[in-house]
């Protein structure tokens, strides 16, 4: 079996297959999103949110998303792995970013970076394309800019910021992007830009018309029922599942009912099978 390339995931958008993408931080859940056959999967910098418990994703750093790419990259087999590059690991300059991009393929295993931005972003693209290494673009709310943006808001709802979203989006398929998430834009906004671009676009929070959608995999599982952004489908509800599982677990160390005698070892005797799990 081999991971899809970036060849793979633009001849989808040419025969109109749509692309399914998903988040994972970590190698079993890797494992387990690459069996139930998704394209590609996403180390975002949501594991600020997800993994370390921050309000955003600002705090993270380059280290550990690799450390985070690299563990995913060991559990997959046929989805593609693209790796976010977190907040000033691009910003700085072309070089800065091409630099950074690097890292993440030669460390992580990543097999394309994806960043925030649309027409500021274009020369890191550009950049990092020129040296081989495939980018995924992102525009619309881009939450490395939360504050600049006032919140987590939808972007591109007026007609000047419909303009400009078109034009990101254009500047960053002309830097050489060859895939772009959409994220929180109007419905029919997305699908005139899905229309526009030749590269495939994945959308959160952007309608039915985009080439493929993107989810978090907490948030499609059910992880945290607390979080209830308008966008994400509840595919399960694994908290309940969870506490359910590790309430029967303190239940029966209470009651001294696990472990039983087939957890259990034994001193070797004669008569004894000798049974090794490890
Ligand atoms: O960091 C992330 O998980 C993302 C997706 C939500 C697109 O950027």
């Amino acid at each position: 079996m081999r991971r899809k390339t970036v060849l793979d995931l633009q001849k989808m958008k040419a025969g109109n297959q749509k692309i399914a993408m998903v988040t994972a931080y970590d190698a079993t859940m890797a494992r387990l999103v690459d069996a139930a056959g998704v394209d590609m999967v996403l180390v975002g910098d949501s594991l600020g949110m997800v993994m370390q418990g921050q309000q955003d994703t600002l705090a993270v750093t380059l280290d550990e998303m690799i450390y985070h790419g690299r563990c995913v990259s060991r559990g997959l087999q046929q989805a593609h792995l693209t790796v976010d590059m977190s907040f000033m690991s691009y910003q700085l300059s072309p070089q800065q970013a091409l630099e950074s991009a690097g890292r993440l393929v030669k460390e992580a295993g990543a097999q394309s970076v994806k960043l925030e931005g649309g027409e500021r972003s274009a020369p890191a693209i550009e950049a990092i394309v020129t040296a081989g290494i495939p980018v995924v673009g992102h525009v619309g709310l881009t939450p490395q800019s939360v504050h600049a943006m006032g919140g987590w808001k939808v972007q591109g709802r007026s007609e000047p910021e419909a303009r400009q979203l078109l034009a990101d989006a254009q500047a960053v398929q002309q830097a050489g992007a060859f895939c772009i998430v959409l994220e929180m834009v109007p419905a029919e906004l997305a699908t005139e830009l899905s229309q526009a671009l030749h590269i495939p676009t994945i959308g959160i929070g952007a309608g039915a018309g985009c080439d493929g959608q993107v989810l978090v995999c907490n948030d499609l599982l059910g992880l945290d029922e607390s979080f209830q952004p308008r966008f994400v489908k509840r595919f399960a509800h694994l908290e309940g599942v969870v506490k359910q599982a590790v309430r029967a677990y303190v239940e029966e160390v209470r009651q001294g009912t696990f472990p039983a005698e087939e957890h259990s070892f034994h001193r070797a005797s004669p008569s004894a099978k000798v049974q090794r799990l490890y």
